[in-house]
């Protein structure tokens, strides 16, 4: 059955956002903006909802924010290194910069954290040196980037064979098929 492994997708997911170091707290997130290049880059991932929309933060100025207005299909690459499990994930993204409950999440986020989302120039702008790198005082760029996933691929990397699996969103249900490796 098919479920096994969508259950353990779930399951770790929610790890990745739960448990410090589970290798699915990060993820390489692909845009492709109007040039048609696939443009990747990491980012943490910060929520996982019921049917696995999942949840990471930017600076809405950023590059990938401008790709998603752009083509609003994304990809999402997990990896388990301990389990060799690969997780290719196909979706929908939707920027939110004025959401309920922002001011709550706004306070609760790191010190650190905050800064990623503050600069005065927006991220990528040229500057001379790292140390000239300022901070909005009262203000931020903060937004939430939410992925509706609509393709799920579990791999499994074992012996004898490897474990491949489909899932597709078909309206609001999930129908898995295993592929060849
Ligand atoms: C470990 C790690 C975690 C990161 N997490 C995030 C993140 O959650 N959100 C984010 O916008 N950028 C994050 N970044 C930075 C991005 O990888 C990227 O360099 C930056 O957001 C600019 O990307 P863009 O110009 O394509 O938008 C992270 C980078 C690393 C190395």
């Amino acid at each position: 059955m098919t479920t096994t492994f969508f259950n353990e997708i779930k399951q770790e997911l929610q790890a990745g956002v739960d448990q410090k170091k589970h290798p699915f707290g990060f993820f390489t997130l692909g845009t492709v903006g109007l040039d048609r290049l696939a443009r990747l880059r990491m980012v943490m991932l910060r929520a996982v909802g019921d049917d696995l929309q999942l949840v990471f933060y930017s600076d809405k100025r950023a590059k990938k924010v401008t790709h998603i207005k752009e083509n609003n299909k994304v990809s999402l690459l997990f990896y388990h290194p301990e389990k060799f499990i690969q997780l290719k994930i196909e979706g929908i993204a939707t920027i939110h910069s004025n959401f309920e409950g922002k001011h709550t999440l706004w306070n609760i986020l790191a010190e650190d954290a905050k800064k990623n989302y503050s600069t005065s120039l927006a991220p990528g702008s040229t500057i001379k040196a790292p140390e000239n790198i300022k901070y909005l005082d009262d203000d931020n760029h903060f937004c939430q980037i939410k992925v509706e996933p609509f393709k799920i691929e579990y791999l499994k990397i074992q012996s004898p064979s490897h474990i491949r699996v489909r899932f597709s969103k078909n309206n609001d249900d999930w129908v898995g098929e295993y592929l060849v490796p």
